[in-house]
């Protein structure tokens, strides 16, 4: 979570910092700061609230005449916290005793508190409560024992600290360096035209450079103002790294004329299903193909249990995988949360294939999980959205999946992507083990070629008028339940999840036949004659072999009181005799059924939001990637 930028060039860093700062929001937006050099000092502004705030403080101190000329070399921070409130005083930067270091920090320095101990011993004054400002302090005592070698103090900081961190550091005393290290953080380097950057993640820098470098755990760069980097691992031995070239571009992480990236990023999931489908098929000889995989047919018959490991929305389309994994590869799979997984003591072989389902592959519990998977001696494949991102370097294996850059914090293309790709991974494992024959595997591909025009339907405004109809029945409620079945139960998870987190409008989703065990107590009785007392349940009712037990759980909810919104297949008549609150979802089979019915159920969220005054892109209290446990 947070997010750092770092800039020195022969250009106005201010822009530089507060531009990638906007675009690195979505990591957390409690607070912002940075740390600009001048000639002979370091100056901080920071703000509590997002980077607006920070930026209009920025604007006074340069009419205040407070800058003096233009600053070329800074530091920012956009902050998710963790250690201490979100106050100006924890904000970052954070600097050390005499004002020379400042420090920007992503991350958590998990012996903190025995530093900060320390150093209070030795005479160091501490201004915050956070985790971050032992560093700064800690570089001042370094810098004292190497004076002139900023990044040796750096070194050599780095090597007492344990934890997660991505740091950007200057110096008062290097004007024009900054230098930047990390360890189970994101960082990333970029030369640019004008100078040399570092960020969090790429959509800070993009606008500036599409070349890029990745570090590696402790290594360190140096960034010079005339746009050179020198590279040094821990050992401080210097090596050339190999630019990598970001794919998409600016227009990617810009809004595009939609409302928010909530919106636009759903509208790109007709072409995100596109680009997933893609390449997958050979023709000739009926098969997906998934060369990343890189195992053989031998050793994916050999293959005896798979272990799907993620968090969140990833944890939902995991979910999904396993049903078509186990039904079409006929291959015992369980699903576990990340993070609950590396604290148990799970069983594990070389037979075993873990597939850990990470969005933006900086997930703190599930890059655990697969660093557990690898030393137990399983073979990892990751599921990722994000090139260079930390799961890519621990798997075995990696399969990209094709959402491209997804901002808002509401995972929503990158949910589509992940299951387009399981469904077809699960066929190709499915005809690697003689399960399923190149007949099956050609129409399953035909069929899911026909989805992004499906999805397109479900985008109409007739279509999405409907769901936001259904949207402001439930706004005012306290809650909301979700009730499916079979894969439309794992919808309903997700379909779940999206409410709460982006209205706040409590939400929790059940397989529908367990309402009787328990759930059903929720109804408001006081529902049956007060409609603004009826309890929402939205049911996925797509055709399926338990069609008919879902409609019977419908009646019953409504015989208790609740209003029901049923997902239904065009044309069903059934339905729309027992409920005027209906939405249609192409017909489709039922295998994939979840990635046609989640896109209303995310416009359904967005909706209810939007009624609701929430903001659904940044919703309170989360950040786009959990980098911390
Ligand atoms: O980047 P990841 O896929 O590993 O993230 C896991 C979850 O934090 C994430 O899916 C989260 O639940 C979504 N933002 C919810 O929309």
């Amino acid at each position: 979570m947070c997010g750092i930028v770092a800039f020195t060039g022969t250009v106005d860093t201010i822009p530089v910092l507060l531009g990638g700062l906007r675009r690195l929001e979505y990591r957390g937006y409690d607070s912002a700061g940075v740390a600009l050099q001048l000639p002979t000092e370091i100056k901080t502004i920071k703000r509590q609230g997002k980077v607006l705030q920070l930026h209009e403080a920025v604007d006074k101190a340069i009419a205040a005449g407070e800058l003096g000329q233009m600053p070329t070399t800074g530091i920012g921070h956009t902050r998710w916290a963790t250690h201490g409130i979100p106050n100006e005083a924890n904000a970052h930067p954070h600097s050390d005793c005499t004002g020379e270091v400042a420090v920007v920090h992503n991350g958590i320095i998990e012996n903190h508190a025995h530093l900060r101990a320390a150093l209070s011993e030795r005479g160091h004054r501490f201004f915050s409560q956070t985790d971050t400002e032992v560093i700064a302090h800690l570089i001042e005592e370094e810098y004292q024992a190497t004076p002139g070698d900023l990044a040796q103090a750096v070194r050599t900081t780095v090597a007492q600290l344990s934890g997660s961190f991505a740091l950007a550091i200057c110096h008062a005393k290097h004007p024009g360096v900054l230098v930047v290290t990390r360890n189970d953080s994101p960082l990333v380097v970029g030369k640019a035209a004008y100078g040399v950057l570092a960020a969090s993640d790429t959509p800070a820098i993009i606008e500036h450079t599409r070349r890029v470098y990745f570090l590696d755990d402790r290594d360190v760069a140096v960034l010079h103002q005339n746009g050179t980097i020198d590279f040094f691992d821990p050992a401080g031995t210097a090596y050339s790294p190999t630019a990598v070239t970001i794919e998409w571009d600016l227009e990617d992480a810009e809004r595009g004329g939609y409302p928010d990236f909530m919106l636009k990023e759903i509208h790109e999931q007709p072409k995100v299903i596109k680009d997933t489908l893609a390449g997958r098929f050979d023709d000739k000889n009926h098969q997906i193909l998934f060369e990343e995989l890189a195992l053989s047919a031998q050793e994916m018959s050999d293959v005896d249990r798979v272990i799907i490991v993620a968090c969140g929305t990833s944890y939902h389309a995991g979910l999904i995988g396993k049903d078509l994994l186990e039904a079409w590869g006929r291959l015992p799979v369980e699903v576990a949360y990340a993070s609950e997984f590396r604290y148990r003591n799970p069983l594990l072989t070389a037979q075993t294939l873990v597939i850990a389902i990470s969005q933006s592959g900086e997930t703190a519990d599930t890059l655990e999980a697969v660093k557990l998977a690898r030393r137990a001696g399983a073979h990892v494949l990751a599921i990722t959205n994000v090139v260079g991102s930390r799961i890519t370097m621990e798997a075995n294996n990696v399969v990209f999946i094709k959402a491209h850059i997804e901002i808002a914090v509401a995972a929503t293309k990158s949910f589509l992507a992940q299951v387009a790709q399981l469904t077809l991974l699960a066929a190709h494992i499915a005809q690697q083990r003689g399960e399923v024959d190149g007949r099956w595997v050609s129409e399953l591909y035909e069929h899911m070629q026909e989805l992004p025009a499906k999805i397109e339907e479900l985008l109409t405004d007739t279509a999405t008028a409907a769901i936001e109809r259904c949207a402001a029945e439930c706004a005012a409620a306290q809650t909301a339940l979700f009730i499916g079945r079979g894969v439309g139960a794992t919808t309903c998870y997700e379909g779940a999840l999206k409410l709460k987190e982006i209205s706040y409008l409590h939400a929790e989703a059940f397989a529908a036949g367990e309402i009787k065990h328990g759930p059903i107590a929720l109804i408001d009785p006081e529902g049956l004659s007060d409609p603004r007392r009826q309890t929402p349940v939205i049911a996925v009712t797509c055709q399926s072999a338990t069609y008919d037990k879902m409609l019977a759980n419908i009646e019953e909810m409504q015989a208790r009181g609740a209003k029901v919104i049923a997902l239904a297949t065009v044309g069903d008549e059934r339905i729309a005799q027992l409920t005027p609150y209906v939405i249609s979802i192409p017909k489709v089979r039922e295998c994939l059924s979840p990635i046609l019915a989640s896109v209303p159920l995310q416009l359904f969220a967005r909706f209810v939001a939007l009624i609701r005054g929430a903001n659904v892109d940044q919703p309170r209290n989360l950040a786009k990637s959990v980098t911390v446990e």
